[in-house]
C-alpha cells in the first residue's frame, strides 16, 4: 500500500470517528457545561486517532465493515484521551503542551481536567454498553467490556503508569523498561486490534491469535518510537514538548539500548508485526501499512 493511500485510509478513519465522538459527546449531560467542555477539549485537539484507525484496519481484515467498529473506535479514543489528560497532570508527566496547545489542567483547570479523565473513561464504557449497533450484541458487548477493562486498569495502562512513574530517577533495565511500555501503551493497542476484529462474527480462533501477535509487538513498537521522537523529534512537530522524558530522568529505550539500537528494535517488532499477517491476504495490507507508519512517523 502506497503512504498516499495510507494516509488517505488515516484521513477517512479520523474524519469517521470525529464525527461519532461529537455525536456521543452532544449527549453528555451539561450539569457542569465546563466538564464537558474540557472532555470535548481533551479529545478534540488533534490526535492522530491511531487506535481507532487500528480497530478500523482490522475489521477490515476480517472481510469485516469499518462502520462496524465506529463505537469501539469511540471507546478506545476516550479511554486514551482520558489517559493523556491524567499522564500530563502535575502528579505525573507534568506536561504544558498536548497535541499542540496547551494541555487540558492548562487550559481550564487541574480538578476540572481530572474530573474530565474521570468522565471520558465512564463514558467509553457507557458507549460500548449503548451502542446501537447490531454488529454489537449483548454477548460481544461484554466480551468488549472485559477487554478494554483489563487493557486500561491495573493489568493494563494504569498499572503500566504506576510503573513508569516509579522507574522515574532509577536506570531501569531492558525487562523492566519492557514490562512498562506493554503495560502503559501496549495493551491499550492490543485491545484496539482485538476489539476491532470482534464486530466481525466470521473469524478464526487463529486469524485472532495471530491478529493479537500482530497487536503486540506494534504496541510495543509504538511506545519505542515515542521514546525515540522525545530524542529526535522536535516539539511544533510531536505537539508536545521535546526531552520531557530526559527533563523527568526516565529510562527509555534509547536510554537504555542508544539510539540507533533502539530504532533497530523498533525495525525488528515491525518484521514481527509483518510475519504475524503472513497467512492473511491484501485486506490485511492497511494492516501491514500501519505497522511501517508506527515506527516512522515524525509525530
Ligand atoms: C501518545 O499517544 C501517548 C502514548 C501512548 C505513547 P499518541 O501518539 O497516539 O497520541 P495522539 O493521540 O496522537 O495525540
Ligand atoms: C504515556 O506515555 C502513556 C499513556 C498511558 C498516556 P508517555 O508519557 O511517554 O506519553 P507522552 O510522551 O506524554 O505522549
Ligand atoms: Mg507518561
Ligand atoms: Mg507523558
Ligand atoms: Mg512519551
Amino acid at each position: 500500500m502506497s503512504s498516499e493511500a495510507l494516509q488517505e485510509y488515516i484521513k477517512s478513519s479520523q474524519e469517521r470517528v470525529n464525527n461519532r465522538l461529537d455525536y456521543w459527546l452532544q449527549r453528555q449531560e451539561k450539569l457542569a457545561p465546563r466538564l464537558v467542555e474540557a472532555m470535548h477539549y481533551a479529545t478534540f485537539n488533534g490526535g492522530k486517532r491511531v487506535r481507532p484507525v487500528l480497530a478500523f484496519a482490522a475489521a477490515e481484515a476480517l472481510g469485516g465493515s469499518p462502520e462496524d467498529a465506529v463505537d469501539v473506535a469511540c471507546a478506545l479514543e476516550m479511554v486514551h484521551s482520558y489517559s493523556l489528560v491524567h499522564d500530563d497532570l502535575p502528579a505525573m508527566d507534568d506536561d504544558k503542551l498536548r497535541r499542540g496547545q496547551p494541555t487540558c489542567h492548562i487550559a481550564f483547570d487541574e480538578a476540572t481536567a481530572i474530573l474530565a479523565g474521570d468522565s471520558l473513561q465512564c463514558l467509553a464504557f457507557e458507549v460500548l454498553a449503548q451502542s446501537p449497533l447490531p454488529s454489537m450484541n449483548n454477548d460481544i458487548k461484554v466480551h468488549m467490556v472485559q477487554t478494554l477493562t483489563q487493557a486500561s486498569g491495573t493489568a493494563g495502562m494504569a498499572g503500566g503508569q504506576a510503573l513508569d512513574l516509579d522507574g522515574e530517577g532509577k536506570k531501569l533495565d531492558l525487562p523492566d523498561l519492557e514490562r512498562i511500555h506493554r503495560h502503559k501503551t501496549g495493551q491499550l493497542i492490543r485491545a484496539s486490534v482485538t476489539m476491532g476484529a470482534m464486530v466481525v462474527a466470521d473469524h478464526t480462533s487463529e486469524q485472532l491469535k495471530a491478529l493479537d501477535e500482530y497487536a503486540d509487538a506494534i504496541g510495543l513498537a509504538f511506545q519505542v518510537w515515542d521514546d525515540v521522537l522525545d530524542l529526535i523529534g522536535d516539539t511544533e512537530t510531536l505537539g508536545k514538548q521535546q526531552g520531557a522524558d530526559l527533563a523527568l530522568n526516565k529510562s527509555t529505550y534509547p536510554s537504555v539500548l542508544g539510539l540507533e539500537a533502539a530504532k533497530e528494535h523498533a525495525m525488528k517488532l515491525n518484521q514481527r508485526a509483518q510475519q504475524a499477517l503472513d497467512r492473511f491476504d491484501h485486506k490485511a495490507d492497511i494492516l501491514r501499512a500501519l505497522s511501517s507508519y508506527i515506527i516512522s512517523r515524525t509525530h
